[in-house]
């Protein structure tokens, strides 16, 4: 059976397809069809649209018994995205996007529908984008993480006990001494590890408006999506923005510069200590890198190697 296989109604995207590419990855999406019409079976849905993704769920327009609007969510659940719901349910619709049911079982969610062609990624002036995010993100972070998370403390705990191992693998010799700052720059903020409910992912295409242009009146209502969530310091939430645009920071001609100019505004907004959304903040470049290096990777990611910089004041 192929995964889009014609007696499906459900038709996964090629480049969600193309996105799994191991073993466990290519038997999940060759039962998402059937997996996905349960769902439609069950919550009494109906196809409303063409299916939207990202880099691991599937994301199907639906209308609901009673004509509202909705979608199904799909993904594979891991330590990463098994949190989402706990933490949709915290946030209750306000700030992020409403869940309407879930199936701990699967992972699955019915969600509110929110105007995907309208992201944060789309609004023109750069400026504005981040004091909208890090406004949401002052919102998101002001809720205590309700008990079940993943946290930030064993996470960055984690991270320390693979660094020896890993760094030796860095092939450039300025990358080894950087990692190692970094990770002594969380080494002391991680008596302070936070309990805020912490979305983890907050990149401009992860936040949605509510309601579509022609049938909204007044202030647009930014809504996050997808969260990762942890239970941790709101310093660690900085790396996704301070990324985002990078061609909007390589444009002013002065990269660190420009990185601080966004860390002090995120931290403005959020009312973040600057030292300690600096020591997450690190600890995150640190976190991303031990992934590439696990990946395969022999240099550090030259984007986050200048935020590193840019943050200890050496860019
Ligand atoms: N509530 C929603 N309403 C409308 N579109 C959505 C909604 N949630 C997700 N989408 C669409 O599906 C895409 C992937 O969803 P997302 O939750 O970000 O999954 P991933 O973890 O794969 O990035 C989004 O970029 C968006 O286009
Ligand atoms: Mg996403």
């Amino acid at each position: 059976m192929t995964a889009d296989a014609p007696r499906h109604r459900v038709r996964v995207p090629d480049a969600l397809l193309a996105s799994f590419d191991d073993e466990a990855g290519r038997a999940w999406l060759a039962a998402l069809p059937a997996l996905a019409e349960s769902y439609l079976d069950w919550w009494d849905l109906r196809l409303d649209g063409p299916p939207a993704h990202g880099t691991v769920a599937l994301v199907l327009p639906v209308a609901r018994p009673d004509g509202s609007r909705a979608v199904l969510k799909l993904q594979p659940v891991d330590e990463e995205t098994r949190g989402e719901p706990l933490a949709l349910r915290a946030w209750a619709g306000r700030d992020a996007v409403r869940l309407l049911d879930s199936d701990p079982a699967t992972g699955t969610m019915l969600l509110e529908r929110l105007d995907a062609s309208r992201s944060l990624a789309g609004v023109a002036d750069g400026t504005v984008a981040l004091r909208i995010l890090s406004e949401l993100l002052a919102r998101l972070v002001a809720l205590p993480a309700p008990a079940g998370l993943p946290t930030l403390a064993d996470t960055a705990a984690a991270m320390l006990d693979r660094l020896p191992h890993l760094l030796s693998r860095l092939e450039v010799p300025a990358d080894r001494p950087l990692l190692t700052t970094c990770a002594d720059a969380m080494r002391e903020v991680l008596p302070e590890p936070g309990d805020r409910l912490l979305h983890w992912d907050l990149h401009y295409e992860n936040v949605l408006a509510r309601g579509s242009c022609a049938g909204s009146a007044g202030p647009t209502q930014w809504l996050a999506i997808d969260p990762k969530p942890l239970a941790g310091h709101p310093g660690f939430e900085l790396l996704p923005a301070l990324r985002n645009r990078w061609d909007d920071i390589v444009a002013t001609g002065n990269a660190a510069r420009a990185v601080g100019h966004r860390f002090r505004l995120m931290t403005e907004v959020v009312g973040l200590d600057r030292q300690q959304a600096t020591g997450w903040t690190l600890g995150r470049v640190l976190q991303n890198a031990l992934w590439d290096i696990e990946d395969g990777a022999a240099t550090l990611d030259p984007q986050q190697a200048t935020i590193a910089r840019a943050l200890l004041g050496i860019g």
